[in-house]
């Protein structure tokens, strides 16, 4: 097996600067090391090319309802991401996408899906699902399901959408931070969403094993993206939109265990490290320890 790290250095999709570091605070930690540890082969591509937050502005594209910040430059590097994951499966390698903020999900989940029926879990503090009408901030990190789904006026965003991806092949989980409107599409939806009162009461490999069912019935494969906002801030403190009462770093393992043992792992994303906001830079080396787990890693 083997990987290509690739690099999507970008923080205009977050509200703090600072994540467009995450690929290079996440390669420093070690990620290729780590990855050998699992018996992956690492390749790197490095970065692809996003513009600086500080020469866009950011309100050239209002779209037609809402607001949603750096939307043009969000479609330059989803296209770009999207047509390097396609690539890198083509040629047989797993893409490993680094972040950046969570709107590259976007570039990585189409690129994953062009190719292949895929499933998603989407592991997050946050559900994403806000549309440039209901986002309260206006940042695009807070929307990239909602833009794959096509909800609202993600409807007419072509380049946003990921039509073969079936709310019924989503499942969310470790959910803290639910905007009013998300939980309205959530309970209008057919999407798996798994609270972290629920890994509270059932634990967390029943919950993981539940999401991975659902997002893998009748499909070929899945993708799973980790916003390190899923754990809680005490172990990852280097991220942009923490929230207290996450996973633990025992659970996040044992979560990425199952992840590698379903054996249809496609494609991960690792995003919203921040190491300006990190001590130690201790975010981005649980990012790649827990990349590591889900490609494979054990401890015997
Ligand atoms: N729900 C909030 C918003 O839409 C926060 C989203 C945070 N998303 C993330 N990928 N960290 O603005
Ligand atoms: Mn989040
Ligand atoms: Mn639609
Ligand atoms: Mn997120």
């Amino acid at each position: 097996q083997s990987v290509r790290i690739i690099g999507a250095p970008t923080d205009y999709g977050a509200n703090r600067r600072g994540v467009d570091m995450g690929p290079s605070a996440i390669r420093y930690a070690g990620l290729a090391e780590q990855l050998e540890a699992a018996d992956v082969i690492p390749l790197d591509v490095g970065d692809i090319d996003a513009p600086r937050a500080e020469v866009c502005d950011p309100d050239t594209t209002p779209p037609a309802s809402g607001n949603a910040k750096f939307l043009n430059e969000t479609e330059a590097v989803c296209r770009r991401l999207a047509d390097e994951v396609a690539a890198t499966l083509t040629e047989g390698h797993l893409p490993l996408v680094l972040g950046g903020d969570h709107s590259v999900a976007i570039g990585s989940v189409r690129g994953s899906a062009r190719d292949a029926d895929i499933g998603t879990v989407w592991f997050d503090a946050h559900s994403d699902l806000n549309t440039p009408a209901t986002s309260p901030s206006g940042n695009v990190h807070g929307m990239p399901l909602a833009a794959l789904l096509g909800i609202g006026a993600f409807d007419a965003v072509e380049w946003a959408n990921a039509p073969s991806l079936r709310e019924e092949n989503l499942a969310l989980v470790g959910l803290r931070s639910v905007d009013e409107p998300e939980k309205e599409l959530i309970a209008n939806s057919e999407i798996s969403v798994f609270t972290m009162s629920e890994i509270d009461q059932r634990g967390i490999t029943a919950v993981t094993d539940d999401a991975l069912a659902a997002a893998t019935d009748g499909v070929d494969a899945l993708h799973v993206s980790l916003d390190l906002d899923w754990l809680d801030p005490g172990e990852a403190p280097g991220v942009g939109t923490p929230v207290r009462g996450g996973v633990s770093y025992r659970e996040a393992h044992a979560a990425m265990e199952r992840v590698a043992d379903c054996g249809l792992l496609r494609s991960l994303d690792l995003v919203e490290v921040n190491p300006v906001l990190d001590e130690s830079n201790e975010t981005a080396a649980l990012a790649t320890e827990l990349a590591a787990s889900a490609l494979g890693k054990r401890i015997l």
